[in-house]
C-alpha cells in the first residue's frame, strides 16, 4: 500500500517528535501530523528546564521518567548534534529555588525532603554563600536552595533538531490538517483521518496535547486534557546578568548563554485562547524584578503563550488505549513535557513494539482515578 505508515503520531509537540525520533532509532518510520507548526504549543510555552538526576531507585513512574530523562538528555544532545549539526543547548547550569516568606520556606523544606529521598543533590545556602552561587539574587530572600544538577535545553532548537533527525531516518513531519478521528476495525486503528487526508497505519500514537482528550472519546476512553495556558516573557540584557535557573513557586527565570532571560510562566484557565495578556505580562515582569532586581536593566524582546495539556491529575497519560490493540496515548504532561520527553519516548517505543515498557506505567493509563502525585510536587515546572 503506497500510503502506509508504520506509525502515525498525532501531535508534533516535543512528546510526539521525541517518540518519532526514538522510533526512528528502533528502525520504524513515523509520520507525525500536526495541525499547526510543530512544537508551537506547550513545547514553546516552556523554557526547557530539565530536572536534576535522581540517584535513589524509585518505584514511582514519575520519578523514574524524570530521572531517566535527565540522564538521556546529554546523550540525546550529543546524538542530535552528530545527526543534524544542531546544538540543542543542553547545559547543566544549576538552579536555585527561592522562598520569600516563612510559608514558602516551609514548602521548600518539604521539597528538600523529597529531593533527599530521591537522591537529588541540593544544598540550603547560608546567606553568605548566596551571592557566590547566584550574584543576581535578591538578597532579601528568606531561604535559597541550590540544585547543582539542574539543566536546560533550548526548546526551539530541540524541536528543530528532532524534526531534522526524524527526516534523516526516513520519518516525516507534516504540518497543517486537523486530525478528525480514527478508522477502527475490530479494535485496531487502521487509519488516521485528517482534513489533509487518510493515513493508513500500523500503530497510532496520540500525543496531541490539549487536543487529545476529544480524539479519544469515540474510542470510549476518558482522558481529559484541559488546556493550561502558559505565558512567557523573553528579556534581553546587554550582558549576561544571571547564571542559574531561578525558581520561585511555579515561576522561573532561565538564563540563556547569549544574555537573554526567559521569565515564566503563568497557569491560566482560558480555554483554547493563546493570546498573551497585559495582566500576565505585568505579573511576570514584577516577579522577575523581585527575584533579581538587576533585571530592571533588561528590555522586553518578546511575549507569547502556549497551551499545555492537563490530565485528570498532575500526571501524564502513558500506555495503551484500553480496548484497542494498537493505539498508544502519550500526552497530558502539563508543565513537564520537555522534562519527561526522552523517557516518555522510550516507553512509547516499547509499547509500539509490544514489549513490556522499561518503566512500569500502568499507573499512568487513561480511564484512571485521579491520584495526588507527591513525588512531583518538588518539581513544579
Ligand atoms: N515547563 C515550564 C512551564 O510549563 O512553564
Amino acid at each position: 500500500m503506497a500510503d502506509f505508515h508504520d506509525v502515525v503520531i498525532v501531535g508534533g509537540g516535543v512528546i510526539g517528535l521525541s517518540a518519532a525520533y526514538a522510533l526512528g532509532h528502533a528502525g520504524l518510520k513515523a509520520l507525525v501530523l500536526d495541525q499547526r507548526e510543530p512544537g508551537r504549543e506547550a513545547s514553546w510555552a516552556g523554557a526547557g528546564m530539565i530536572a536534576p538526576e535522581a540517584e535513589t531507585p524509585s518505584a514511582s513512574p514519575m520519578v523514574r521518567l524524570r530521572a531517566r530523562s535527565a540522564r538521556l538528555y546529554p546523550l540525546w544532545a550529543d546524538q542530535l548534534r552528530e545527526e543534524t549539526g544542531i546544538d540543542i543547548g543542553y547545559r547543566k547550569c544549576g538552579g536555585v529555588d527561592v522562598a520569600f516568606t516563612e510559608a514558602e520556606d516551609a514548602e521548600l523544606r518539604a521539597a528538600a525532603g523529597v529531593w533527599r529521598s530521591q537522591g537529588v543533590a541540593h544544598e540550603r545556602l547560608a546567606p553568605a554563600d548566596r551571592a557566590r552561587i547566584e550574584p543576581a539574587l535578591n538578597p532579601e530572600a528568606e531561604s535559597v536552595y541550590f540544585l547543582p544538577d539542574r539543566a536546560q535545553v533550548r526548546n526551539p532548537r530541540l524541536i528543530r533538531a528532532l524534526i531534522d533527525a526524524i527526516a534523516n531516518r526516513g520519518g516525516r513531519v507534516q504540518a497543517g490538517g486537523a486530525v478528525r478521528g480514527f478508522s477502527m476495525e475490530k479494535g485496531r486503528a487502521v487509519a488516521v483521518m485528517s482534513s489533509a487526508g487518510r493515513f493508513a497505519c500500523g500503530v497510532v500514537v496520540v500525543a496531541a496535547g490539549a487536543w487529545s482528550g476529544p480524539l479519544l472519546e469515540p474510542l470510549g476512553t476518558r482522558a481529559p486534557t484541559p488546556p493550561n495556558k502558559g505565558q512567557i516573557v523573553l528579556l534581553r540584557g546587554d550582558r549576561p546578568l544571571l547564571r542559574r535557573i531561578v525558581e520561585h513557586g511555579g515561576n522561573y527565570l532561565v538564563p540563556r548563554d547569549d544574555g537573554r532571560i526567559l521569565v515564566g510562566a503563568t497557569e491560566e484557565n482560558a480555554g483554547f485562547d493563546r493570546l498573551p495578556t497585559e495582566r500576565s505580562y505585568h505579573v511576570l515582569i514584577r516577579e522577575a524584578r523581585q527575584l533579581c532586581p538587576v533585571l530592571r536593566e533588561t528590555e522586553v524582546e518578546l511575549v507569547w503563550a502556549g497551551l499545555r495539556p492537563g490530565s485528570v491529575d498532575s500526571r501524564p497519560y502513558l500506555g495503551m488505549v484500553p480496548g484497542s490493540s494498537n493505539v498508544v496515548i502519550a500526552t497530558g504532561h502539563n508543565r513537564a513535557g520537555l522534562q519527561l520527553a526522552p523517557a516518555t519516548a522510550e516507553v512509547v517505543v516499547d509499547l509500539v513494539l509490544g514489549r513490556s515498557p522499561r518503566v512500569d506505567v500502568r499507573a499512568l493509563g487513561p480511564d484512571r482515578e485521579p491520584v495526588r502525585d507527591t513525588d512531583s510536587a518538588a518539581f513544579r515546572s
